[in-house]
């Protein structure tokens, strides 16, 4: 006999079925015996009789069985509203179980809210199989897919970019990794896929786009993780309206797609200034919203190019992108004075995502560079590889990336991005359950790397 999922079972009253899935919450009537089983597509109520099936007087808790027996409907009194499958429940012929549970550390029934954070990190393949984590898992699968299909369907191409790297300059700090075959050499997890996707567009790819891994050593917030998604964008020949647009529209039809019920505020999303931004909300992500339910999106446009920093300049965004000031002069002695074709969407009070025209044009780029506090020689030591390809015919091109966890946080209603990630680090970046980062690696192991530590007690 094929198995029957849970949900498939409502169609079968009458019928010989055979489910498989955890025990959840046995309860004792009398003589008889109740339990839900749990797969993944939601809870059924099993009835035993432990005089007919021994075993049913042994179940416990997160025990894993297969249950043959009959669907039968429940009388129209006894019907649980509550559960998907409430309408009918399964006389159980046979038990068998395929594995045993210890009591879990903590209840899974819950939100998981009151639990410690580090009792549900260290056993985090429990905690996902609480209906909270469940859901945001499977939603986070399907946002994923919406995206796709906008994106796939007006022709972008996704390209894998690598991970062992170079440092990228997104402002925060590197993971390195050091190379075995290259002693004294480093590779850096990309901070984002920034200059890879622009080298993409000199190879002509003209539209791309990636579910990407970035990595960033930075502090971990409740919208923050060191490794995160991005829904990361690049395309030729395109200006930043039609970015917008498209943004637009995609957000649009995911939202639609994927949470019908959401309320958008403005489908045609405000663009503010950014100077506007801080004038009138003293924020440059602000939270628009009249009623909590609604959902407001806002692009939030003209960025400074440059900010003050401890006496010299950075970028407000990131190097690459376009100044709205072509006379490179100009660029150097009023650096303050520059915007910058850079723009973020902000919903509902957070930064979702943040983008740009490029400079295509290598002075340009070298202008910025120099503002940057970076010698000739240093540029082209860091970004050689970039303004060598710019000479071979670069076209025009702009692009904006998304924290896909920032956005899935947004819409299924969580306070921490950890929540809609299936194994997020704590607050201190580590992996309670995988036990990482760890001190288990052996002398040879760091002498092939070429490193030495300070505290040398290794085996
Ligand atoms: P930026 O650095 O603004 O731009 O990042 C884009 C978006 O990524 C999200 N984000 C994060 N999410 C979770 N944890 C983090 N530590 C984290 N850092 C950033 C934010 C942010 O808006 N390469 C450029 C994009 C471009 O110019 O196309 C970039 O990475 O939602």
């Amino acid at each position: 006999m094929s198995r029957t999922l849970n949900t498939e079972a409502v169609k079968k009253a009458g019928e010989k079925v055979n489910l498989f899935g955890w025990v959840n919450s046995v309860r004792a009537h009398g003589k008889i015996l109740f339990f839900d089983l749990r797969d993944y597509t939601g809870l059924i109520q099993i009835v035993a009789d432990p005089e007919e099936l021994e075993i049913a007087g042994d179940l416990k808790n997160q025990w894993v069985v297969e249950v043959v027996g009959k669907v039968k409907e429940r009388p129209k009194n006894m019907i649980n509203e509550k559960i998907k499958t409430g309408t009918v429940e399964v006389k159980a012929e046979k038990i068998n179980v395929l594995s045993k549970s210890e009591t879990p550390p903590f209840e899974l029934d819950d939100d998981g809210m009151s639990v410690s954070e580090n009792i549900r990190m260290k056993h985090r393949y429990l905690d996902i199989r609480r209906g909270r984590i469940q859901n945001n898992l499977r939603k986070r699968n399907k946002v994923a897919q919406a995206f796709r299909d906008f994106l796939v369907d007006k022709e972008f191409v996704e390209v894998e970019t690598p991970v062992l790297s170079k440092s990228t300059p997104e402002g925060a700090r590197d993971f390195l990794v050091p190379s075995r075959k290259q002693p004294g050499s480093f590779y850096a997890l990309p901070q984002s896929p920034q200059q890879y996707k622009q080298l993409l567009m000199v190879g002509g790819i003209e539209k791309y786009f990636q579910f990407a891994r970035c990595f960033r050593d930075e502090d971990v917030r409740a919208d923050r993780q060191a490794e995160f998604t991005q829904l990361d964008m690049e395309m030729s020949f395109i200006d930043r309206d039609q970015i917008l647009e498209l943004v637009e529209k995609m957000f649009i039809e995911v939202v639609e797609k994927v949470f019908p019920e959401r309320k958008i505020k403005a489908k045609s999303f405000p663009r503010i200034s950014y100077e506007e931004a801080i004038e009138k909300y003293d924020s440059d992500r602000p939270d628009l919203r009249d009623k909590k339910e609604e959902l407001a999106f806002a692009f939030i446009v003209d960025f400074p190019m440059f900010e003050k920093y401890e006496g010299g300049w950075r970028s407000e965004h990131h190097p690459f992108t376009k100044p709205m000031e072509e006379n490179v002069e100009k660029i150097k002695k009023e650096p303050s004075k520059i915007s910058a074709y850079q723009y973020d969407l902000v919903l509902n009070g957070e930064e979702i995502g943040g983008g740009s025209i490029r400079s295509h044009n290598p002075e340009l780029l070298e202008a910025v560079f120099e503002v940057l506090g970076h010698t000739k020689q240093e540029t082209r030591d860091k970004f050689g590889h970039l303004l060598n390809a710019f000479r071979y015919g670069v076209p025009p091109h702009g692009g904006m990336a998304f924290g896909f966890e920032r956005f899935l946080m947004v819409m299924l209603e969580e306070e921490n991005i950890r929540e809609v990630m299936a194994f997020p680090k704590t607050g201190d970046g580590r992996d309670l359950m995988m036990q990482a980062p760890s001190e288990d690696i052996t002398k040879k192991q760091l002498k092939e790397l070429h490193i030495k530590l300070d505290r040398n007690d290794k085996k």
